[in-house]
């Protein structure tokens, strides 16, 4: 035990820039929210902050792209992102957001006083500028020629077709993506939290005094130290963001993720006057939930940032988790390869258990984890049907069968099989404790299970359906240890399974209970009343897992076509080489297959100065009956050429996209056939 009074869990902000997917919840929400409803069901004081986190340069963007205005886009998605958390039970004690006045305020003042103590360094440096746009031009404003791959659409800071991450001076041809002119290189003053200065502090701090904190977060910050710390910078030419409070700063506000982490006091100051206790007192363990990329924001930046201000306490631990991928690939918001919490809750409604537990189970706590549908239908038919469901299911059912819906007491038949399996409750409970105190997921809710497991085989063993003729006081027994399994699993699950375990308290009418009631082998006292069954998990069927995976194809179809980029322009010619061609409208007369040809149509093309045959690659995207009288250009002046044994003299101009459909370039209305194109 530890000397803590209090516990304050924050949960990564997510960018209100999109919608929050299955990679969110698996990494930060569903661990967190199993951990603080662990510790609510125990009794402890404890609260679950979140909120949108709604600054940085890719809001701006996509404002900028759909033509609104950043307030737009966050209010949207932390409106979609709010509810979806809601629906999902995530029992955030506040779901704030970093655009409300508390945090202005709260993130100005905390600037101001790190300011004061002189706890920046003011540092110039190169930037690009847009001097039509009169602004500055963050990273991502600016698109050029990938000095690596030639991608001519890599942004200043990553280059999203070969991976390779960039400084904007590094690109090609560089372009405002604001005013499309090309941008110049100006001094720029800003302020830098001196990470170097922090390092002694850090090193002992994590490096000695937190080796029991995970591998995979210990393992990321030895190797940012190892690396030696730099100063870095805390403010951004930007004009959506906190301003900063200090003057000559115009146009300058907080780097998002100086104002984000802050984000975490200004929603606890939002819900409670009572946020110093949380924040200041020695007795209040403080847990930041996060993903791997925000772990040198959560335990180098941000820690830094507090004890430089000095009032405030740094994180106990991070218990940070890796990504969670979907179906072998990186989940990705721009390329919409995730599956969408809000199009979760619409598909499978009432199913929120269900995703809660296939998330955690293959929570991805100490490596990349995959999440596949099929494994999401085995593990809901597999484990939560035919192992929860099927027990507590048997369980209640006999009871009503036997006992009329009314709690056996204890036969006066008690075999050591069942003791043991009584016995065993409490050996189970413990373990599950002791993994949620280590932020072992994944095992803690395996080990829940296996209290299903218990029961599921106990009943399985005892075939009480047996033995109800001949041996009435075994099955008092063993109907009596499956309803205290039945019971303490009801509340065992709730961190978990939060829905289905109200559910199942109230087909037992189990009421009031919490974690120290776990164990206990007479929660159900003979006579005690137990309603009617009602299914806690129902079968998922192939087509629905198929419905999903089309929709994932749909995405990888289209993703591959957008990838597919157009063809660099050839090189120039003259006006003179561009006028020798003479190019025509011409009308379809005849069209017929070339036989033997799976591509090939033969036309016959009336140009104007001639009715002519051409042979043309069109078979696949036009059938021979319905192009006769249209329109086309045509080529007059190449060379006949022999094609297939029939000479065809000229050719039609077709439009062809990137995956090989091809188009006729057509007059825009009809136009008498021999009318040049130039
Ligand atoms: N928005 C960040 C992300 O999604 C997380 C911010 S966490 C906070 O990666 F500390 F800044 F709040
Ligand atoms: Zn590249």
């Amino acid at each position: 035990m530890d000397n803590f009074k209090r516990t304050l869990v924050t949960t990564a902000l997510p960018y209100a820039n999109g919608p929050v997917h299955i990679g969110h919840l698996a990494g930060v929400y569903v661990p967190a929210d199993i951990y603080v409803r662990y510790l609510r069901m125990k009794g402890e004081d404890v609260l679950l902050i979140g909120g949108s986190d709604e600054h940085g340069v890719p809001i701006t963007l996509k404002a900028k792209n759909e033509g609104v205005t950043p307030q737009d886009i966050v209010d949207r998605y932390h409106g979609i992102i709010k509810k979806s958390f809601q629906e999902f039970g995530i029992t955030f004690d506040i779901y704030s957001r970093t655009t409300t006045e508390t945090h202005y305020k709260t993130a100005s003042e905390f600037f101001k006083t790190l300011y004061d103590k002189g706890e920046f360094i003011e540092k110039e440096s190169d930037q690009y500028y847009d001097e039509e746009a009169k602004q500055f031009l963050a990273d991502r404003y600016i698109t050029g020629t990938c000095p690596h791959c030639g991608n001519e659409g890599a942004y200043g800071d990553q280059c999203e077709s070969c991976g390779t991450s960039l400084n904007a001076t590094d690109l090609i041809n560089p372009v405002s993506v604001i005013s499309g002119s090309v941008p110049v290189v100006r001094k720029t003053k800003h302020w830098y939290l001196p990470l170097d200065k922090h390092e002694p502090f850090l090193k002992k701090w994590i490096l000695e005094d937190h080796k029991e904190w995970k591998a995979n977060v210990y393992g990321q910050c030895k190797s940012w130290i190892d690396q030696g710390l730099q100063p870095r910078a805390v403010s951004r030419d930007l004009d959506w963001g906190v301003p900063v409070p200090v003057d000559g700063a115009d146009g300058k506000v907080l780097y998002v993720w100086f104002d984000a982490p802050i984000g975490y006091i200004s929603a606890t100051k939002e819900l409670t006057p009572e946020w110093e206790k949380y924040w200041k007192d020695k007795e209040t363990k403080l847990l930041h939930f996060i993903g791997k990329d925000n772990i040198v924001f959560h335990c180098i930046v941000f820690p830094s940032m507090l004890k430089a201000e000095g009032s405030f306490n740094l994180p106990e631990n991070v218990p940070a988790n890796e990504f969670l991928n979907l179906e072998g690939d990186k989940i990705s918001t721009s390329r919409n390869w995730a599956v969408w919490l809000h199009e979760y809750l619409e598909d499978f409604k009432d199913q929120q258990d269900v995703l809660r537990y296939v998330l955690a189970a293959n929570a991805p706590e100490t490596k990349d984890n995959d999440f596949t549908w099929k494994d999401f239908q085995a593990r809901n038919n597999n484990e939560l049907v035919a192992i929860l469901g099927n027990f507590v299911n048997r369980a209640i059912v006999l009871t009503h069968k036997y006992y009329d819906g009314k709690t056996p007491e204890m036969g006066s038949v008690v075999e050591d099989f069942d003791k043991q399996s009584l016995e065993e409750i409490s050996v189970i409970v413990n373990k599950v404790q002791s993994s949620l105190d280590q932020y072992r997921f994944r095992e803690a809710i395996k080990e829940m299970m296996n209290l299903a497991r218990l029961g599921n085989k106990y009943l399985a063993d005892t075939e009480p359906w047996k033995l109800i003729k001949t041996d009435e006081e075994r099955v008092k027994t063993i109907m009596y240890v499956s309803l205290q399994i039945t019971a303490n699993l009801s509340v065992l699950m709730e961190p978990f399974l939060p829905f289905s375990a109200v559910k199942l308290q109230n087909m037992i009418n189990l009421s009031d209970v919490n974690w120290s009631d776990l164990g206990k082998t007479d929660l159900l006292k003979a006579g005690h009343v137990i309603n009617k069954p009602e299914l806690l998990f129902a079968k998922i069927e192939d087509e629905t897992i198929q419905t999903q995976l089309d929709k994932l194809q749909a995405t990888k179809t289209a993703n591959e076509a957008a990838a597919k980029t157009a063809a660099p322009a050839k090189e120039n010619i003259s006006f003179d080489d561009f006028t020798k061609m003479d190019i025509r409208i011409g009308t379809i007369l005849e069209a017929e297959k070339v036989a033997k040809t799976k591509k090939l149509l033969k036309l016959l093309i009336d140009t104007g100065i001639d009715k002519r045959t051409v042979v043309s690659g069109i078979a696949e995207y036009y059938k021979p009956e319905d192009i006769i009288g249209k329109q086309v250009s045509i080529l007059v002046n190449l060379a006949p050429r022999n094609i297939k044994g029939i000479e065809s003299q000229g050719m039609i101009l077709m439009g062809e996209d990137a995956n090989g459909e091809l188009v006729f370039v057509q007059p825009s209305k009809d136009i008498k056939a021999g009318s040049e194109v130039r």
